[in-house]
């Protein structure tokens, strides 16, 4: 079966006097606007909020892919929903509480989004599974959060590679995305391995025709 594998450009590495022209430029090329919320409380790093978030929604013709990493994000997953997210992520280890965990992709998939969780690279599959079963999609962090330019972590290959036989073993239909350090090299890889979205920031942000990296990305 042809896996088509979609981009999710993100806006990380772009300074925020150049975001709006940014996701411009990605409007012909990309399939996602991948969004980092920080907020400096599970990241030490404060990026962008809802407020910029609607500004992005404004400009771009692509679906938003919001990455929440941001502690306890239940209450505030409706306002990003209401700002425009098509895809709303929230991080496994940001629940003190599981049940939160449960409670808030409930949540999201109520406001008829998208809802996604997230697993930081220490973090073992078998402890995500039993919350699984509530998630859409599944984001497999290749670096740890907080900054784009860091280099892929290979312990990445084996998750993707697991998850994707606890989909096909359970039937199950969860989106498998990765993020961090992806170079062309790299999402040749997760591809075959079974990867369905690819985030990128620096390889994209650093090219100078985004068009022909989105390309070789896929
Ligand atoms: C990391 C962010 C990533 C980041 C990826 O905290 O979640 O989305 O922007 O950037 P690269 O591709 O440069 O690792
Ligand atoms: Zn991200």
């Amino acid at each position: 079966m042809v896996n088509f594998l979609k981009v999710a450009p993100s806006t990380d590495p772009v300074p925020q006097e150049e975001l709006l022209s940014y996701v411009r430029r990605l409007n012909d090329c990309a399939d996602f606007i991948h969004c980092d919320v920080m907020n400096k409380n599970f990241v030490c790093k404060d990026s962008i909020d809802e407020n910029v978030i609607k500004k992005i929604y404004l400009k771009t013709l692509l679906p938003l892919d919001v990455h929440l990493m941001v502690n306890e994000p239940l209450k505030i997953v409706e306002k990003y929903i209401k700002a425009g997210a098509q895809i709303v992520t929230v991080h496994y280890e940001a629940f003190k509480n599981k049940k939160n965990l449960i409670k808030c992709l409930k949540l999201i998939s109520k406001n008829n989004a998208i809802a996604g969780i997230a697993i930081n690279p220490d973090t073992e599959i078998t402890e995500v599974m039993p919350y699984i079963a509530y998630a859409d999609l599944v984001l497999v962090m290749s670096v740890f959060p907080g900054l784009s330019g860091q280099p892929f972590k290979e312990s990445t290959y084996y998750k993707v590679k697991k998850l994707k036989q606890i989909r096909d073993d359970y039937g199950a239909h969860f989106k498998i995305e990765v993020d961090g350090g992806i170079t062309p090299e790299v999402s040749k890889n997760l591809k075959v391995l079974g990867a369905d979205i690819i985030v990128s920031g620096s390889y994209i942000y650093n090219a100078e025709n985004k068009a022909k990296a989105i390309e070789d990305l896929k």
